[in-house]
């Protein structure tokens, strides 16, 4: 059977919904754990589907769990081989988080190359470059990164500032004998739970949230303690922008609110008024909704795993709004199916300018990855009549009960099932 989201129009929303936890937050401890001599729990972790393959792939490895109501019990002590098959990798490239810790711990292991994907090449050479210099010989054989050899402390500079390659190295670095340095490292919320969850486990880590990390190694399995994973950053933002495309008053509950700072800014640049408390958020309707210039860029910059979402509300924007992808090439893709819509959106290179209003009209469109799905489904919440937005696997990748979700707010969403044509 083939399924696909059925969402008929619901201009108004109401109501308070729970976010979950950060599914990029989950990813590097879960590979983290790895690197620990004790089993250990995780909590608030999210039942998405790339948890549920960096999962399988723990378990490939020899590794064992157990995942019961967003608690995951995981004990790597028993990974008796060090191969991270193209069968999991290929449907997550986050899956790259395994090498450091797998090399770190047995000082041999392949992984297969992650190959491109669809919001653009998003290579590796970062990771294999600084692994290389922390003393790994890397060959490419057969698609997989084949890595060896005994990992040392050493200074590495990235020249872009990347997420999981600074929590490959960390991880890598925790355990390595003498200090690494890593110089434009990433300072996501993700990454600084990481950080603290290694120096939890006993690993001296200066620079935790600067773009400066020295990490002194261990050079012997740590004592990780039980984690809380953070709420989801991101889910919380696609919420609000829910909200805010419904022009309805809503309320997210259990975020940090100060991880959502660069999101919340251009809410309010759009009309939007908020309500902040300790950890729940309020958008109330605007007046009228503005358009907007946005700029992705590395935290605490705007998230790029927000652009669709936010292009979605400005085509209900008053007037021309422009927004800018500088991290990845292709991550634009979720434009041509707004546009089948009846969105009026243009695209020079990197930029895209966004003519709002537009009426929205349903359709049929094709989720091509998972952020851009996420843009449809809120396109389909004031699209006239009926939305059909297909390929959803994509959308379970990283949203825990989205149906359930939006259906609690009052939004007319429903998975349905036919047969493949
Ligand atoms: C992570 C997030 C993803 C988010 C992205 C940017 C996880 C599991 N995923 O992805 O949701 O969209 O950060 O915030 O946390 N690059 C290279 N060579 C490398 C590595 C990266 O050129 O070896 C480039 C990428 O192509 C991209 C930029 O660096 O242009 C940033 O990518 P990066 O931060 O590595 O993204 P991910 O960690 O894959």
């Amino acid at each position: 059977m083939y399924k696909y989201l059925l969402i008929k129009e619901s201009p108004k929303l109401k109501g308070s919904v729970k976010i979950s936890g950060a599914k990029n937050a989950a990813l590097p401890l879960i590979a983290a754990t790895i690197l620990s001599k004790n089993s250990l729990t995780l909590k608030n972790v999210p039942n998405v589907a790339d948890v549920n393959t960096l999962l399988k792939l723990i378990k490939n490895l020899g590794g064992e769990f157990e995942f019961k109501d967003n608690t995951l019990k995981i004990d790597t002590s028993s990974i008796n081989h060090t191969i991270a098959t193209y069968e999991i990798v290929k449907t997550m490239r986050a899956s790259i988080l395994v090498l450091g810790p797998l090399l770190a711990r047995f000082g041999d292991c392949k992984v297969s190359l992650p190959g491109g994907c669809a919001i653009g090449a998003r290579p590796v050479d970062l990771h294999l470059k600084a692994l290389t210099q922390m003393g790994a010989n890397i060959k490419i054989e057969g698609g997989y990164i084949h890595a060896s050899g005994k990992l040392k402390g050493c200074d590495i500079v990235f020249d872009k500032v990347t997420v999981t390659g600074t929590e490959n190295i960390a991880m890598a670095a925790s355990i390595a004998k003498g200090t690494t340095r890593i110089i434009n490292a990433a300072k996501e919320p993700e990454v600084i739970q990481l950080c603290k969850a290694l120096k939890e486990a006993g690993v001296e880590i200066d620079g935790i949230g600067t773009n400066e990390l020295v990490i002194k190694g261990q050079n012997e399995l740590l004592d990780f303690k039980d984690i809380k994973i953070i709420p989801d950053r991101i889910e919380a933002g696609t919420y609000l922008a829910a909200g805010a495309i419904t022009n309805s008053k809503i309320t997210i509950e259990d975020v940090i609110p100060a991880h959502l700072e660069s999101i919340l800014v251009k809410l309010k640049s759009m009309g939007f008024s908020l309500t902040i408390d300790d950890n729940k958020i309020t958008i109330h309707p605007a007046d009228e909704i503005k358009p907007i210039t946005i700029q992705t860029s590395e935290y605490p910059g705007f998230p790029t795993d927000m652009q669709a979402q936010f292009m979605a509300i400005a085509t209900q924007a008053n007037g021309v709004s422009t927004i800018e992808e500088r991290l990845f090439e292709n991550r634009f893709m979720h434009i041509p199916e707004l546009n089948r819509l009846g969105a009026k959106i243009d695209i020079r290179g990197k930029i895209a300018n966004i003519y709002g209003p537009t009426t929205l009209i349903g359709a049929d469109v094709m989720a091509t990855d998972l952020r851009a799905s996420s843009a449809l489904v809120l396109a389909g919440l004031i699209a006239k009549n009926e939305t059909k937005v297909h390929r959803i696997y994509h959308l379970f990748r990283g949203y825990e009960n989205l149906v359930e979700k939006f259906k609690s707010l009052g939004a007319y969403m429903e998975i349905r099932e036919e047969p493949i044509p």
